[in-house]
């Protein structure tokens, strides 16, 4: 289920909405031309299924949004915690690239098949932070300020959609603003305490 906290992008970023009400958060992405829709979550997917089995299995809304938005390449992105001696380093590394504030010429479009990652929306004086969870499908439209957070115990898999394959490639504002925002841990954390 998403969760959405909005925050003011001052100096001392202020906290304006805190939200886990589908359709609030969707109203108020939508006052930004952010759209987030839901897809059934295909439950039998082994552990461990490769893309060909992830796109097989969301064939019918994966052509749906293909044919609707004219986009031509699809993929599915993953990240799990393994036992491996270079996981830590991995992790760290793939948190890091797309951690400060940039753009894309291209829309950036996931779906969370599951686990979670953060899209934190820098728009008109605010910051959206989208905690996207197994089910959400958001989209955000090219040339929109942000950055993803996928926590220090990174864990997710995602289709990700293109209108080609180098628009992903991220052009960073050099903005310090993300450090300033609360992180996926600390969110998460945030979330957690809410629903005790
Ligand atoms: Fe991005």
């Amino acid at each position: 289920m998403t969760y959405l906290t909005v925050y003011t992008d001052s100096e001392e970023p202020e906290t304006l909405l805190e939200s886990e009400d589908a359709a609030e958060i969707a109203a108020t992405l939508k006052e930004i031309d952010v759209v987030l829709r839901h897809w059934q979550v295909v439950e039998d997917l082994p552990p461990g299924a490769g893309q060909e089995e992830i796109l097989a299995a969301y064939r019918e809304q994966v052509e749906r949004v293909i044919a609707e938005e004219g986009y031509t390449f699809v993929d599915v992105a993953q990240l799990h915690p393994d036992n491996s001696a270079d996981w830590p380093e991995r992790a760290a590394a793939a948190r890091q690239k797309f951690l400060s504030e940039h753009t894309h010429d291209d829309d950036e479009v996931r779906y969370f098949v599951s686990g979670s990652g953060i899209f934190y929306l820098h728009v008109a004086g605010k910051v959206h932070a989208v905690l996207c969870e197994g089910g959400d499908l958001l989209s955000v439209p090219k040339n929109t300020t942000h950055w993803f957070d996928m926590g220090t115990r990174p864990a997710f898999t995602a289709i990700r959609f293109f209108h080609d394959d180098d628009g992903w490639i991220g052009d960073f504002t050099g903005s310090p603003i993300a450090a300033r925002i609360p992180d996926f841990d600390t969110i998460a954390a945030n979330r957690a305490a809410r629903a005790s």
